[in-house]
């Protein structure tokens, strides 16, 4: 089964993939017993085995959970379990999880070890890859974390078999964005082996999740501080992001980054930067996952507004990333707001 390492800055994290790793006793050599297990309270079965009679404190997996108030819960369960340095905490859940309890492990006695099972296809592919975590601020979303890389990740095809799948949908938002940063190859295997992908076929996920990670890796590896290349991962998250805050997060993460996408697509179809064939080649694939490229019940007014607030946005100009083809990314393009709002009347409805 793969092993891909992730060096970055004097720390390798480990990312183990394959059937059954979600299971503690295929890991034991790296995580050792004494952990403290955090985890999402839908996928108490999963965590199950990770406690095996130790501590354990259960969350609700929603925006809400990430505020800094989680964070210091996560910290005084520790403190009252005697949960010492060098001891590992063991995150089981989605994105959500992973960010406050990375963020509670990064900061618990100046750091303990970290391990995380990520059960969503969301945080397999991309929130449990590269140790971004954070909580939210009523000023914004993610404005307090740090960058602190996991010790190991288990990635398991297996789990995602309890997702629903709403929730499978949006986490393929992220997998078809790797194909079109970093990957063609995975972007043909998507239009390929959809129908099986959606089946959650356990073999095909292997080669899909494998091919996103170490896409997800390499990008990481060259750019941990998120200072240059690793905005690439940000495609289709610019409109993405506000189109989440202009609905009040009705929206799943991934229906918002494919309209983002085609935003995205129709803005470099439009600059002459990618052509009318590449555009309908990513909407098919969106189509193809069961995502949307377009949003009802939003007005372009209340996007650009939310688009207005990107903590992204420098100098008052809109800087979206933007794909000329499959692997052909150009970052920070300054796009003139008349374009913006023209992109965004084809994603609303
Ligand atoms: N999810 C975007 C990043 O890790 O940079």
């Amino acid at each position: 089964m793969p092993e891909i390492e992730l060096k970055t800055s004097g720390v390798t994290s480990v990312i183990r993939i394959g059937r059954q790793f979600s299971l503690p006793d295929l890991s034991m050599d790296r995580i050792g017993p004494d952990r403290f297990v955090v985890a999402d309270s839908r996928v108490k079965h999963i965590a199950q085995p990770w406690i095996a009679g130790g501590q354990a404190l259960f969350l609700p997996a929603t925006e809400r959970t990430k505020t800094l108030s989680t964070v210091l819960r996560v910290i005084r369960a520790l403190l009252r379990s005697g949960h010492e340095r060098g001891q590992p905490l063991v995150a089981v859940g989605g994105g959500v999880i992973s960010d406050v309890a990375g963020f509670a492990a990064s900061i618990y006695k100046r750091g303990i070890p970290l391990h995380v099972v990520p059960t969503t296809l969301l945080a397999q592919v991309d929130a449990a890859i590269g140790g971004k975590n954070g909580v939210d601020l009523p000023e914004g979303k993610n404005l307090l974390g740090t960058i602190r890389q996991p010790d190991t990740v288990l990635i398991d095809p297996l789990i995602l078999a309890h997702l629903p799948d709403v929730e499978f949908r949006s986490g393929l938002a992220e997998v078809v964005k790797y194909g079109i940063v970093k990957d063609p190859e995975l972007l043909d295997l998507v239009e390929r082996r959809i129908d099986k992908i959606r089946q959650r076929d356990p073999a095909v996920l292997l080669e899909v999740l494998t091919r996103c990670v170490c896409a997800k890796v390499e990008i990481v590896s060259q750019d941990e501080r998120d200072e240059g290349g690793r905005a690439v991962l940000n495609y289709g998250h610019t409109v993405g992001h506000a189109l989440e805050a202009a609905t009040g997060y009705r929206l799943r993460h991934g229906e918002a980054v494919a309209a983002g996408m085609h935003a995205a697509g129709t803005i470099a179809a439009r600059l002459n930067l990618a052509s009318p064939e590449f555009l309908e080649r990513q909407r098919a694939a969106l189509a193809a996952c069961g995502l949307p490229t377009r949003i009802e019940g939003c007005s372009p007014a209340t996007v650009l507004r939310a688009l207005r607030h990107d903590k992204k946005r420098a100098g008052g100009k809109h800087r979206f990333v933007l794909a000329e083809g499959p692997g052909k990314v150009r970052t920070a393009v300054e796009v003139e707001e008349p374009l913006v709002r023209a992109a965004l009347r084809t994603i609303l409805a």
